[in-house]
């Protein structure tokens, strides 16, 4: 209660009544009064709310405590479409899709490298025999023998070759008749032998490459007669054997009287 307006209204209730005797019966009083007010004619209420001393209602109460928020309201209508977006970057790359089907099997690959050899084979079968070689080839290529004779009454000259023109033996033509020189085809050891007959004093001289290695002399004593020499030389392929006849040079070869010069290898290298 506030003491303000009690003793704001106890006046007037006191001046109003007069007569009372105890605030309960003056409340009493105006409780059926204003009771009885309310079924009465309008003049009379006229009168009653034209005087606000004697009005028949109270001092309007304190503001009352906030009530409970109400319940949510129903879900308001669906909001128009928006605007559009902002188109996406192209750049920019989108988030990773779903795993494809797999494609189609690729041409095949290329031919790898060759593998390791395999295990030797069976022999086969043998083959038939072949043409026979030539005959003595190799025997040929590996000998050298030669004899010639000088077929002529006349003498040789002095201080060149004695050609001896007549072959009888020159295999490979080791010999040259032109020359009078035998040529060292394959190296090794040299038999080298002359037989001459003579009508005068002779004198032979073996060569070998312009270097005098023997030297044969015989003065006459009969009308006919032999002389002879041999000598074994290493020679090497390339080398010249010749024979010669110096002032004494009375060589001849006529009919049963020779002059024959031979020569042959021994032992190859
Ligand atoms: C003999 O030697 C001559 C002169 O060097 C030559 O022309 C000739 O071909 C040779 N002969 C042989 C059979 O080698």
């Amino acid at each position: 209660m506030i003491p303000g307006s009690v003793s704001t209204y106890q006046p007037s209730h006191h001046l109003a009544m007069g007569m009372g005797k105890s605030s309960k019966m003056r409340q009493s009083f105006w409780e059926q009064f204003c009771l009885a007010l309310t079924f009465l004619p309008l003049h009379l209420g006229s009168a009653v709310t034209g005087d606000p001393s004697h009005s028949c209602y109270g001092a309007p109460g304190l503001p009352g405590m906030p009530g409970v928020p109400g319940r949510d309201g129903r879900d308001g209508l669906k909001g128009a479409k928006g605007e559009p977006g902002i188109p996406a970057i192209p750049a920019t790359r989108g988030p990773k899709g779903m795993k494809g089907e797999p494609g189609s099997p690729g041409l095949p690959g290329k031919t790898g490298p060759a593998g390791p050899p395999g295990p030797p084979g069976d022999p086969g079968e043998m083959g038939s025999a072949g043409e026979p070689g030539m005959l003595g080839s190799y025997k040929q290529k590996h000998q050298s023998a030669f004899s010639v004779t000088r077929q002529t009454a006349e003498h040789p000259l002095k201080n060149i070759p004695v050609i001896f023109n007549h072959v009888i033996t020159n295999t490979n033509n080791d010999y040259n008749t032109t020359t009078g020189k035998f040529t060292c085809k394959l190296p090794g050891l040299y038999y080298f032998v002359f037989h001459s007959s003579q009508t005068a004093n002779l004198c032979v001289l073996l060569f070998k490459n312009m270097r005098k290695m023997a030297s044969f002399c015989d003065h006459k004593t009969n009308t006919m007669q032999v002389s002879s020499g041999g000598i074994i030389l290493h020679l090497q392929a390339g080398n010249e054997v010749w024979l010669e006849v110096n002032d004494y040079n009375g060589m001849v070869g006529i009919g049963g009287s020779d002059s024959i010069f031979s020569g042959f290898l021994l032992f190859p290298d």
